[in-house]
């Protein structure tokens, strides 16, 4: 080892000896580990005080901008794909169970319940669409009762909680009949871009990278016995599925959403003056497990 390897492992050393009497050993282990691959990339990049200035920077900007609406950090998270990865971690693949994706930041307790059918635009600008589908266990067996939280932007790209109006639209909750069997009303779903004039957009920017997220509507779905499931469905044929800027895509939840013009008879036989609608279908499969 040459004297300067041996100066900068002295201080990696020194580091993870510093966590060793940690009252936590699971916060001892977190340190220690961070310790190792922090002042590993420290020596692979050969980091310039320069860079280690302008790193300072970014996140301090980044908490700048933090607030009860605006998340800085969770997005940094989000497009380093430190998120999918952590949700990847925490969902083991388990036999023919529906894969989870990102929960994102636009999710609000408490949204209206509607009933089997019901619409959960609230108006909100759109094209109507005809969800349905059903939940089930790795069994094949109906889950009856399960709770369907779902929730997207609206045409326009912006959620409900996003506008200055304190609206609630775009979001609601329902529960599956005594099949496993659900349906309701909301909008196609539109690419949005994620907040991008902070930091991280900066970034983002800076990499070439867009912060555009592929078309989506989110789902949570929990159940007593099953394990919660947070995921989305995405479009088929969005333009931004192969690059969607949280890597939240899987192959799986993507799904075919039918165009039907204007006229066409609507599933439930609602009218929809005119207007034309679409129709995706998405069958959830939940694994054994807690609820969460
Ligand atoms: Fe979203």
């Amino acid at each position: 080892m040459t004297e300067q390897s041996a100066r900068e492992q002295a201080v990696v050393d020194q580091v993870i000896a510093s966590f060793e009497h940690a009252g936590d050993a699971r916060l001892a282990e977190l340190m220690r580990a961070l310790t190792r691959h922090l002042h590993a990339f420290l020596r692979e990049v050969r980091l310039t005080e320069a860079e280690w200035r302008t790193a300072i920077d970014f996140l301090t900007e980044a908490g700048r901008i933090t607030d009860a609406k605006r998340q800085e950090f969770i997005l940094l998270s989000d497009v380093l794909g430190a998120s999918m990865q952590t949700i990847a971690i925490n969902n083991e693949a388990y036999a023919n169970a529906t894969e989870a994706t990102v929960f994102g930041p636009f999710f609000v307790e408490g949204a209206p319940e509607i009933p089997l059918g019901g619409d959960i635009s609230a108006a909100a600008a759109g094209q109507p669409c005809w969800v349905e589908g059903t939940v089930t266990g790795t069994d094949g067996h109906p889950v009856p009762g399960a709770r369907i939280e779902v929730w997207e932007a609206d045409g326009d790209g912006l959620y409900d909680v996003q506008y200055d109006d304190d609206r609630t639209a775009a979001r609601g909750h329902l529960f599956t009949d005594e099949t496993g069997g659900y349906r309701f009303w909301a909008l196609t779903p539109t690419p949005y871009p994620i907040p991008h004039d902070g930091p991280v957009g900066a970034l983002l920017a800076a990499a070439g990278r867009s912060p555009m997220r592929a078309s989506h509507l989110h789902f949570k779905v929990s159940a007593p016995g099953l394990r919660t499931l947070v995921t989305h469905i995405f479009v088929r044929g969005d333009g931004y599925l192969a690059r969607d800027a949280v890597f939240g895509v899987k192959d799986s939840l993507v799904v075919d959403f039918a165009q039907h013009p204007a006229g066409s008879a609507t599933p439930d036989g609602r009218d929809l003056a005119g207007r034309d609608w679409a129709s995706a279908r998405f069958d959830i499969v939940l694994a054994p497990g807690r609820p969460r």
